[in-house]
């Protein structure tokens, strides 16, 4: 298994991912459609390894899925790419369920066809809201947004392609990813940018809603030990076992960057605003399985991760602005040719 495809790998989570295995001398190749939220400035530092091959591609696209795996023997697809932002799947859920469905089908037949081990990475927003205790991986599933209704159907063909037809599927499902290099419309850097910019920092409803985080990092090797480890036709969930409401992670953030600055009084810049629809009140996973099975556990403090991470915006301020101007149009075109 030391040929691997990742899909999405220029997106926030599976560039981490792409940087744990290119480093450990896997032969990686990265096919990523470059959506608005992937970018290449995220795998810049692994453009010299030997190991590492980017090729720019929809996950849709059979033939280019199946070219791909035959011309690097691929063993194993790792699944990232998806629409992923909640809000955006409110607005036009339709690209949500293109590629985060019948991508994922094509992948799966891939899969099927080469006799291919497929990780698909999902997330506890399957589960919908969990008043009380903990979901484990049986816990009914319970979608409430477009985005996670998309990722719950992909996570019950991915099942029915093992049970049918014998094809290692392998599902992770994680909480709240955080970290370096998170598209800037995602919580906490929302929250890092707007005290960059003095704006004001959007908080649904009254803050109240809890969520469990986990650094990117910590996913990361989780994903990379349930790929090696994980049993066929399992699900394993992930979580950093760190749940705090949304307001309390607003003022921790606030805290942070003025520490890390020097500047006062920045906890006015809050702003409730109005409630997204549907806003599940609570995520909660349960992890004694993966704990048990795979023997994996989060290993970052989530207080100096989180300032790591407040850190990374205020030194990386040229990925900020290509982000933000599209600049890696540019960049792409430099070093791939038209896009
Ligand atoms: N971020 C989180 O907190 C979180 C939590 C749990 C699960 N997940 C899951 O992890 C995965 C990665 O999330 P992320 O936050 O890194 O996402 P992201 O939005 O940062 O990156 C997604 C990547 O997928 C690529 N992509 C989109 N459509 C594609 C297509 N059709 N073909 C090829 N590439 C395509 C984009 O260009 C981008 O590089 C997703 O499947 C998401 O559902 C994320």
């Amino acid at each position: 298994m030391k040929r691997v495809l990742i899909t999405g790998g220029a997106g926030f989570i599976g560039s981490h991912f792409t940087r744990l295995l290119v480093k450990e001398g896997i032969y990686t190749v990265v096919l990523d459609k470059l959506t608005y939220a992937g970018n290449l400035l995220n795998l810049k530092d692994l453009e010299s390894y030997e190991n590492f091959v980017f090729v720019k591609g929809d996950i849709a696209d059979r033939e280019k899925v199946e070219e791909i795996v035959k011309e690097y023997k691929i063993k194993a697809i790792v699944n990232f790419a998806a629409e992923t932002h909640v809000d955006r799947s409110i607005l036009n859920p339709e690209p949500f369920y293109e590629t985060n469905i019948k991508g994922t089908i094509v992948l799966l037949e891939v899969a099927k066809k080469y006799g291919l081990r497929l990780l698909q990475v999902s997330t506890d927003e399957v589960y919908g809201p969990v008043l009380t205790g903990y979901a484990d991986e049986n816990y009914p599933l319970n979608p409430t947004s477009p985005y996670s209704s998309s990722k719950a159907a992909a996570d019950l063909i991915a099942l029915s392609y093992f049970k049918t037809f014998g094809v290692d599927v392998v599902i992770t499902r994680s909480s709240n990813n955080f970290g370096p290099n998170q598209y800037p419309e995602k919580f906490i850097p929302v929250i890092i940018l707007s005290l960059m910019e003095k704006q004001k920092i959007p908080v649904y409803g009254n803050g109240r809603q809890k969520r469990d985080w986990i650094y990117v990092r910590d996913n990361a090797i989780a994903i990379r030990e349930v790929l090696f480890k994980g049993r066929s036709g399992e699900i394993y969930n992930i979580a950093g076992n760190k749940e705090i409401e949304n307001i309390e992670l607003v003022n921790k953030v606030i805290k942070i960057y003025e520490n890390l600055t020097g500047e006062e009084w920045l906890s006015t810049l809050i702003a409730f605003v109005k409630d997204r629809p549907a806003h599940d009140i609570r995520y909660a996973l349960s992890t004694d399985k993966i704990e048990k099975e795979i023997g994996f556990k989060p290993t970052y403090p989530f207080d100096i991760a989180l300032s790591e991470t407040v850190k990374w915006y205020l030194d990386n301020l040229d990925w900020i602005n290509t982000i933000k101007t599209r600049d890696f149009e540019e960049y792409y075109r430099k070093n791939y040719g038209e896009r």
